[in-house]
């Protein structure tokens, strides 16, 4: 497995791992213009062609919020996931962003598992936030010195 910077080679593949991972996905078209936001900053997970992984954040003045991260039901259970956001921690670090702030759907139990591991801790919750099915989101954050 190889991590690079999201590139317009990765957009199709992305929208299609959205449209299986997610009730309210990205549009390949939102995806594309990604490459062309200075506040953007995604990582991909590639396994020779294809699109294994992908995390997608934006960060304004120092704080980062994660857009998305998904790992294709192929590629599961192997690490992918944490490597991709321990990679991106790595990277924001160096860009002198000092945290990282998401929202997850509270059943969503997989995902925060691998936040709790990676060291994430819940400052809210979002009641009613997301749609398809509705339901509320916790806010989970992980803050580091630079
Ligand atoms: N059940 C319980 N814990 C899980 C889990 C599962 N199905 N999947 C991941 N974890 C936790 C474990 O703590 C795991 O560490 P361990 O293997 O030492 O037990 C840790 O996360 C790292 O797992 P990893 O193999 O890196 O995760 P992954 O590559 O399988 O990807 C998701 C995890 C959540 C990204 C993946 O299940 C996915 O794409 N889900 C659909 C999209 C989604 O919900 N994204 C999150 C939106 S907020």
């Amino acid at each position: 497995m190889t991590i690079e910077i999201l590139n317009s080679s990765h957009v199709a593949q992305i929208a299609e791992l959205e449209r299986i991972c997610f009730s309210d996905p990205w549009s390949e078209r939102s995806i594309a213009s990604e490459l062309d936001n200075k506040l953007a900053y995604w990582l991909v997970a590639m396994e020779e062609d294809r699109v294994a992984g992908y995390i997608g954040s934006q960060t304004v003045v120092g704080e980062t919020d994660m857009m998305n991260v998904a790992v294709h039901p192929d590629f599961r259970r192997k690490g992918i996931a944490e490597t991709l956001v321990n990679a991106l921690v790595d990277d924001l670090k160096k860009m002198e962003s000092h945290c990282l702030t998401l929202e997850v759907r509270a059943s969503n139990a997989p995902a925060i598992a691998l936040y709790e591991k990676l060291g994430f801790s819940e400052i809210g919750r979002r009641k009613n936030y997301y749609r398809n099915p509705r339901e509320d989101a916790l806010i989970l954050r992980k803050e580091w010195g630079i």
